[in-house]
């Protein structure tokens, strides 16, 4: 098979790692891809968003099957317009990726299903969100409705900053039309858990867990990032945890979008926190995480091409999809100044160690090749990934393969997976 790959971050590496595994896969191509994947994808400079670009492209190439990784494509209707060229893909539609689309579609979906979140209400008109504040409980979370490259979300700890609050989203919106609508909702507290599943439109089979450290900083300080770093699996994702989420939340938001007449395929993400009241859906998204793909996918045995057909199909039911018994963690290296100014272009020296050891991988996120020369690109430059015997093991594996990449302005966080001491 001829297979495409969409995006050009870590995850799309990690996917064009497994999909390059496959024994389906005889040619791989990705667009716009990055350095790193074009180690063993053909690279072409398309934006994720030049959709009939990538159509012609895809027809071009004979294409069998297209892999979309990122959100913006998939809520934009990247999908349907490959589907409508006769092009097989996997990935929602746009009327089922708008789960990720708009928080306050799955938030009314969450409602209407009893799914477990938090409480919340919607609004279209600041005057009345202000009027709402005016007597709600602090701290409260405000949300710009649409894709807000993860950083919609103020959590505002009086009546002051949720002002200001309504007014960076709906009225400067800084967000862009994404705050268009807001959500307001109740604040939770708890240890967060990332599941991403599988979804055939029918069947939906959850992957091992993950957990992600978006600050910035060590201690959870600093601005929000991309993500800093992800292990997998989370200890806190216990059995009762899974059984709870079996029950309430996976197969419930599978049916419900179903019942709505947009069947999920593809990919869905369910953020979730796990509160003293137990689990609740924290933000679905329509794709798998970064950087949780990369601690997820490498521990998965089965062939991530076979599973994908599987989705499109409706086949999911026949795969016995399974985790290997061990452990990951990512460190993402970043510049230093990531995420507000940093520089680029500067040369990375290392990366030939990750050839010499097995269970060890370096995701490229933000690269360029100049000449035979790897050189940083962008916030966040690489996911060094390691497996372990278990969490504690991936975690010093992670660190020190960490080590083996120098770049003048490298930075990192050096409490990825500390929670798991405390698990
Ligand atoms: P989201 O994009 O909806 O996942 O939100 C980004 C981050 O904001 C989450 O990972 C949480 O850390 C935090 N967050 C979102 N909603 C809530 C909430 N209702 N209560 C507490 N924290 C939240
Ligand atoms: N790691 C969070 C996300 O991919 O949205």
């Amino acid at each position: 098979m001829n297979v495409l790959v969409v995006g050009s971050g870590g995850r799309e590496h990690v996917i064009c790692y497994c999909a390059a595994k496959s024994a389906k896969t005889d040619k791989l191509y990705c667009t716009p891809g990055n350095a790193g994947i074009a180690e063993y994808a053909e690279c072409e400079p398309i934006g994720a968003m030049e959709f009939d670009k990538i159509v012609a492209f895809a027809k071009e190439k004979e294409i069998d099957l297209v892999i979309v990784g990122m959100d913006d494509p998939l809520v934009g209707g990247l999908v349907d317009e490959l589907e409508a060229a006769g092009i097989r893909t996997f990935g929602p539609r746009k009327n089922a990726a708008i789960l990720e689309g708009s928080k306050a579609f799955s938030k009314d979906l969450m409602k209407k299903y009893h799914i477990p979140t938090a409480a919340y209400e919607n609004f279209t008109d600041p005057k009345e969100a202000l009027a709402y504040l005016e007597t709600a409980k602090f701290p409260i979370v405000l949300k710009a409705d649409g894709l807000a490259l993860g950083k919609g979300v103020l959590i505002c700890n009086d009546l002051e900053e949720a002002k200001e609050g309504v007014k960076t989203i709906m009225l400067d919106k800084k967000f862009g039309s994404a705050g268009n609508e807001m959500v307001i909702e109740e604040f939770m507290t708890g240890r967060e858990v990332s599941v991403l599943s599988f979804v055939d439109g029918n069947t939906i089979k959850t992957m091992t867990s993950a957990q992600d450290h978006k600050r910035a900083g060590d201690g959870d300080t600093g601005l929000n990032t991309g993500g800093m770093g992800t292990f997998s699996p989370s200890p806190f994702y216990t059995k009762e945890v899974d059984e709870f989420c079996e029950k309430y939340i996976y197969q419930a938001t599978v049916d419900a979008m179903k019942a709505e007449g947009r069947p999920f395929k593809g990919v869905i993400f369910f953020g979730l926190m796990l509160t003293e009241d137990g689990p609740k859906v924290l933000e679905y998204n329509a794709r798998f995480g970064d950087p949780e793909a990369q601690v997820v996918l490498p521990r998965m045995k089965n062939d991530l091409i076979e599973v994908a057909e599987a989705c499109i199909d409706g086949t999911l039911d026949q795969i016995d999809l399974q985790f290997e018994d061990n452990a990951a963690v990512c460190v993402v290296l970043a510049s230093e100044g990531y995420p507000v100014a940093y520089e680029k272009g500067i040369p990375i020296h290392g990366l030939e160690e990750f050839k010499k050891h097995e269970g060890y991988y370096c995701f490229h996120a933000g690269t360029k090749l100049e000449g035979e020369q790897y050189v940083t690109n962008g916030g966040r430059v690489l996911g060094i990934t390691a497996k372990g015997a278990n969490l504690m093991e991936a975690r010093a594996n992670a660190y020190a393969a960490a080590e083996w990449v120098r770049f003048d302005n490298k930075y990192m966080r050096h409490d990825i997976g500390k929670a798991i001491d405390e698990a």
